[in-house]
C-alpha cells in the first residue's frame, strides 16, 4: 500500500491496544514503528517505576523527543508512533512543524470495556482510579480518526488504511471462485475496491487479507472481515457487489448490510438468483432507499476475471452508477463494445441469464448426444475431438472447443470423459427456465428436454437395472455419417435459440421489460458460455424480426438441414440410442409448421368430460360451443 509519507500518531488511555494496532498498521503501511514509552528520559522511568505520576513538565522533554523523531522519520518513509497524547497542549508539541503530515488516530472505548480488558492481560494490573484519572484528563481530540476498539484489530487497521488511503469507489461481497476473479478483473481496470469475506473460525479466516497479498493488481485494495468497516471504505452512493451463493444467503446478507447502508447505496446480486426473488429483493430493498440491481453474470471463472458477460437488470438511471464499472470488466464484442447493457428493470437481469442457462443446459445436451452418436459409429474420444474440431468452421462455438478439449484429455491409459461417473448435476437455473417456460406458457420443450435428461441420468442404479431388465438390441448399426450429425446438430442449435429468445420476448411483454433481443444477443456474443458463430448471426437475424423462424436466411438454413436430423433421430431411435434432445427439435418443429395440428380432438375430449366449450373453425364469431357427445 502505498502513502506519501506520514506520521501516523495513535492514542487513547492506556488499555486501548495501541502497540498492537501500531505494530500491525506499521507493517500493512511497510514504515517504522514506535512505542512512545521507549522514549521517556532516565528521570521519568524512575519517577514511573516508583509510581509516581508524570506531571506536564516531565512530560515536555519527552514529547519534544518523539517530535524530533517524528520530523526526522519523515524524511525517510514516514512512522507510526503511539503515544497516549491525552491532552491537546501535548498534541501540539509533537505536531510542532507536522502538522501537515501528521495523522492522529484515537482508540476509543468505555471506561468498563477497557477496564475489563485491561484485567484479563496477563501480568497487568490497573488501579480503576488509575484509569479514571487518564479518562478525566482525557480531551478527545477534533480532527483524529476515532475508531471503536470493539472492531478486531484487523479491521481498525484496515478503517486507519482506508481513511489514509481515501475510500473505495466499489465494493465486493465474498470472495468464492468468481467473486475473486471479478475482484481482479475490477482491481487490474484501475479501480479502487474493497474486499469483503465473512470470518468463520477455522475455515474461512482472513480469506480478504491472504488474497490481497497473493496478487499484485490488488495491492491497492482494502480487505475486511468485518461489514462495517467494509461498508465504511467506500464512496457515496455504496456500490457493493454480492457474490455470495444465490438462495437465502442473499437475503441474510442484504439484512445483515442494511443497518449500515445510506439511502442511495446500490446493491448488486451477482449470483445465479431466481428472477421471483430479485424483483422481491428489489421492491423490499426499495422501500429502505436502497436501490437493488440482480445482474447475471456469465463466463465461469475465466469470464469473470478476463472479461464476463454481464446481464443487469436495475433502473435506468442506477444503471448509469454502475455502468463504468461493469462496461470496464465485461468482454468486449468484435466492435469492442462491452458485453454488458442495461437489460431491463426487477428481475430481467436474472431472468435472461436463466434462460442464458437453459440454452446452455440444451447447448451441452446436443454435444452429449453427439458424443454417444459418434462413439455408436465407431470413434474414441481423441477421434471424435477430430470430427468436432472439422465442425468448428461451420458450427464454432465456446462449448464445441471446452468439449474437444475434454474429449482429449487423458489419465494414464484412458480418456478421462470414461472414467467420470453419468450423473449430471444442476443447480437449478435450468429447473427455473423449465418453470418459467411453462408458467408463461412458451414451448420451450428443448430447455425442459435437456433438464429432464440431466434428471434422468441421476437415476444411475435403476438405470443399470433398467439396462438389464429391457435391453434388447445390443448390436448397434448406425446408418449415419459424420456430416449428417454435423447437419441434426445445426437444425437442433438453431431450434434450442428459437425457444430461448421466445421465452424472453414472451417473459418481455408480460413483464413489460421491454427487451431488445438483438443486444441481447450481442451480449452474449462473447464472454459467456453459450457465445457462437450462431449466436453473432442473430445479432442482425433480431434486428429485423423477433421470430427467428420468420427470417428467410433461418427458413433456408432450417429447410436444408431438416433432412439430416430426420434420418439422425430415426436411427438412433431404432438403435434404441437416447438422443431426447434432437428428437425434441424435430419434434418441435413438425408440431409448429403444421397448419391444422390433432389439438381439435383435445379441444374435443375437453368439452366431453369437463364441458369445457371449443371454438370451431371458419367461425369469426369467438363463440364457444358445447356438445352433448353422449347423444348422436
Ligand atoms: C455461466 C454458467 C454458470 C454456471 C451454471 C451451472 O454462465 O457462467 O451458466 O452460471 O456454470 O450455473 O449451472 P448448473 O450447475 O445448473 O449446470
Amino acid at each position: 500500500m502505498k502513502i506519501e509519507a506520514k506520521i501516523i500518531f495513535i492514542m487513547g488511555v492506556s488499555g486501548v491496544g495501541k502497540s498492537t494496532i501500531g505494530n500491525l498498521l506499521s507493517e500493512e503501511l511497510n514504515i517504522p514503528f514506535f512505542d512512545g514509552d521507549d522514549f521517556h528520559p532516565e528521570e521519568n522511568i524512575k519517577k514511573m517505576s516508583k509510581g509516581e505520576p508524570l506531571n506536564d513538565d516531565d512530560r515536555l522533554g519527552w514529547l519534544q523527543t518523539l517530535n524530533k523523531l517524528a520530523i526526522k522519520q519523515l524524511t525517510n518513509k514516514g512512522c507510526v508512533i503511539v503515544c497516549s497524547a491525552l491532552k491537546e497542549s501535548y498534541r501540539d508539541i509533537l505536531n510542532a512543524n507536522i502538522k501537515d503530515n501528521a495523522k492522529w488516530v484515537f482508540l476509543s472505548g468505555s471506561f468498563k470495556q477497557i477496564k475489563e480488558r485491561i484485567n484479563k492481560r496477563k501480568g497487568h494490573f490497573m488501579s480503576s482510579e488509575l484509569l479514571k484519572s487518564q479518562f478525566d484528563i482525557l480531551e478527545e481530540p477534533k480532527n483524529a480518526i476515532k475508531i471503536d476498539i470493539s472492531l478486531t484489530p484487523k479491521n481498525i487497521v484496515a478503517v486507519i488504511s482506508n481513511e489514509l488511503l481515501g475510500k473505495s469507489e466499489f465494493g465486493l461481497f465474498g470472495l468464492g471462485v468468481m467473486g475473486k476473479s471479478l475482484s481482479r478483473n475490477l482491481a487490474s481496470k484501475g479501480f479502487n475496491i474493497s474486499l469483503f469475506n465473512r470470518h468463520v473460525e477455522g475455515v474461512e479466516e482472513d480469506v480478504a487479507k491472504n488474497f490481497k497479498n497473493e496478487f499484485d493488481e490488488l495491492s491497492s485494495a482494502m480487505p475486511f472481515d468485518a461489514i462495517e468497516p467494509f461498508v465504511g471504505s467506500l464512496q457515496k452512493p455504496r456500490k457493493i457487489m454480492l457474490m455470495v451463493n444465490a438462495g437465502k444467503t442473499v437475503d441474510f446478507v442484504i439484512e445483515d448490510l442494511l443497518p449500515f447502508l445510506d439511502d442511495g447505496d446500490i446493491l448488486i446480486d451477482g449470483g445465479n438468483s431466481n428472477y421471483n426473488k430479485t424483483k422481491e429483493r428489489f421492491n423490499y430493498l426499495k422501500s429502505k432507499n436502497i436501490h437493488f440491481v440482480g445482474t447475471g453474470v456469465s463466463g465461469g471463472e475465466e469470464g469473470a476475471l478476463k472479461g464476463p458477460s454481464i446481464m443487469p437488470g436495475c433502473d435506468k438511471d442506477i444503471y448509469k452508477d454502475i455502468q463504468p464499472f461493469l462496461e470496464a470488466i465485461a468482454a468486449k464484442d468484435s466492435n469492442n463494445l462491452p458485453c454488458c447493457t442495461h437489460i431491463g428493470t426487477e428481475g430481467s437481469g436474472h431472468f435472461v441469464k436463466m434462460v442464458h442457462n437453459g440454452i446452455e443446459y440444451v447447448e451441452m445436451q446436443l454435444l452429449a448426444e453427439v458424443f454417444v452418436m459418434l462413439k455408436a459409429l465407431g470413434n474414441n474420444p481423441d477421434q471424435i475431438a477430430n470430427i468436432l474440431e472439422t465442425w468448428k468452421e461451420t458450427a464454432n462455438s465456446y462449448l464445441l472447443e471446452i468439449t474437444i478439449d475434454i474429449l482429449r484429455k487423458k489419465e494414464e491409459d484412458d480418456w478421462l470423459v470414461n472414467k467420470i461417473m453419468d450423473k449430471a448435476g444442476n443447480k437449478g437455473t435450468g429447473n427455473w427456465a423449465t418453470i418459467a417456460t411453462a408458467q408463461l406458457g412458451v414451448p420451450s420443450t428443448m430447455i425442459a428436454s435437456a433438464l429432464f435428461a440431466r434428471y434422468t441420468s441421476f437415476y444411475k442404479e435403476e438405470r443399470i437395472i433398467a439396462s438389464e431388465n429391457f435391453k434388447e438390441n445390443t448390436i448397434i448399426n448406425l446408418n449415419l455419417t459424420t456430416d449428417d450429425v454435423l447437419k441434426a446438430y445445426q437444425f437442433a442449435r438453431i431450434i434450442n435459440h428459437y425457444q430461448g429468445f421466445k421465452l424472453i420476448q414472451e417473459a418481455s411483454k408480460n413483464h413489460k421489460w421491454d427487451l431488445n433481443l438483438s443486444e441481447l444477443s450481442r451480449i452474449w456474443t462473447n464472454g459467456c458460455i453459450i457465445k457462437s458463430d450462431l449466436m453473432v448471426e442473430l445479432v442482425t437475424v433480431f434486428k429485423t424480426t423477433n421470430n427467428l423462424l420468420t427470417n428467410e436466411v433461418i427458413i433456408q438454413k432450417i429447410k436444408s438441414l431438416k433432412p439430416s436430423v430426420k434420418k439422425v433421430v430415426s436411427e438412433c431411435i431404432l438403435n434404441e440410442m437416447p438422443i431426447p434432445n434432437f428428437s425434441e427439435s424435430i419434434n418441435f418443429l413438425n408440431s409448429f409448421t403444421i397448419a391444422n395440428s390433432s389439438a381439435n380432438l383435445i379441444q374435443a375430449q375437453r368439452d366431453y368430460f369437463g364441458a369445457h366449450t371449443y371454438q370451431r373453425i371458419n367461425d369469426n364469431s369467438n363463440e364457444f360451443y358445447h356438445t352433448n357427445w353422449k347423444n348422436n
